[in-house]
């Protein structure tokens, strides 16, 4: 009997992301730490018994998502997901694939990795594949550097390409705000931008650690001391290439924040609140400067990718 899986994956927030030089392979080795925020990519699995695999898209109303940008063929990763998982395990049956969108696009919250997440999880689970999550883990790496983190979730230290993953300890839940912009920003023009500034020297590499400040500042569950502790080596490049963003970030400071930084390779700006209630006042004071193309509160640490329940 054909049955429909559901899965949920997180977007998510980089509270550190320090980059060094880039390897052979082009890639970045990273020292970052993740936060996953309770904003969903939800991914539905149908099988279909001829070997296709189709992809549709729906926008709920109100998303921060511009569905134009989402590509619905074989170069989507939800795609790519359901592509690896079938050859990997010798699935014959194809798949239906269906992206509920609630993460930005091309925004720095890692929206299209959770697709993929969502979608190795569903599928696994629509095929009866018999995947391990530590199985499903190993895909996951080879599909995007952010994607064993959606799959993982809650809030991790990512080592090598962010995708060597391991737990962080944190007490209660962080508020935050997220300021988008409908224009994205291309994640290797962004790790370019930043190679460029640092051979010419307008802008210095940073301690190549883990900041003992900000694991303290979560396992305290201090979110004042947890705003003044993020960095993101990231935000000047993000910041040449779309310099409309400090504004947003002055808009955050003016809004009284505990801090606030660009997401990842950008161009979504994280503000963090003491609480829900300032959350929703910096979201009030954001909306009214018009620094963004939308604005949505979120709170983390969240789930990594689970099936859904009908
Ligand atoms: O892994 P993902 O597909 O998200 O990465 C997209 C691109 O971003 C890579 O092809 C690479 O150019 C750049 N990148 C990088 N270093 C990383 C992660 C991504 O240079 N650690």
């Amino acid at each position: 009997m054909t049955r429909t899986v559901r899965a949920k994956a997180p977007a998510k927030v980089n509270l550190q992301l320090t980059v060094g030089p880039p390897s052979s392979d082009g890639y970045h080795p990273l020292v970052t730490v993740f936060q996953a925020l309770d904003l969903w990519e939800t991914v539905e699995a149908t099988p279909r018994t001829d070997g296709e695999i189709t992809l549709a898209l729906e926008v709920p109303a109100g998303a921060p998502v511009d569905a134009t940008r989402v590509p619905l063929d074989e170069s989507n990763l939800a795609w790519k997901a359901a592509a690896l998982l079938a050859r990997t395990f010798g699935i014959d049956d194809g798949v239906d694939l269906r992206i509920v969108k609630g993460v930005p696009v091309a925004g720095g919250m890692a929206g299209g990795s959770a697709d993929a997440a969502a979608a190795l999880v569903a599928c696994a689970e629509a095929w009866d594949a018999g995947a391990t999550r530590a199985q499903l883990a190993t895909l996951a790496a080879r599909l995007g550097a952010d994607v064993p983190f959606s799959l993982h979730g809650h809030t991790a230290v990512g080592l090598d390409r962010g995708d060597r993953l391991t737990p962080a300890m944190t007490h209660g839940e962080f508020h935050w705000v997220l300021a988008t912009q409908s224009e994205g920003l291309s994640t290797p023009t962004v790790f370019a931008e930043l190679d460029r500034r640092r051979a010419a020297r307008e802008q210095a590499t940073s301690d190549f650690e883990v900041d003992g400040a900000l694991m303290r500042a979560l396992m305290a569950g201090d979110a004042v001391a947890l705003g003044q502790a993020l960095t993101n080596d990231l935000e000047g490049p993000a910041m040449s290439l779309m310099p409309r963003l400090e504004a947003v970030l002055d808009a955050c400071d003016a809004a009284d924040a505990c801090g606030a930084i660009v997401s990842g390779s950008g161009p979504t700006v994280a503000a963090l609140a003491r609480s829900r209630q300032h959350a929703l006042a910096i979201a009030a004071h954001l909306k009214a400067a018009k620094v963004a193309d939308a604005v949505v509160t979120a709170s983390g640490p969240a789930s990594g990718t689970v099936v859904v329940a009908d």
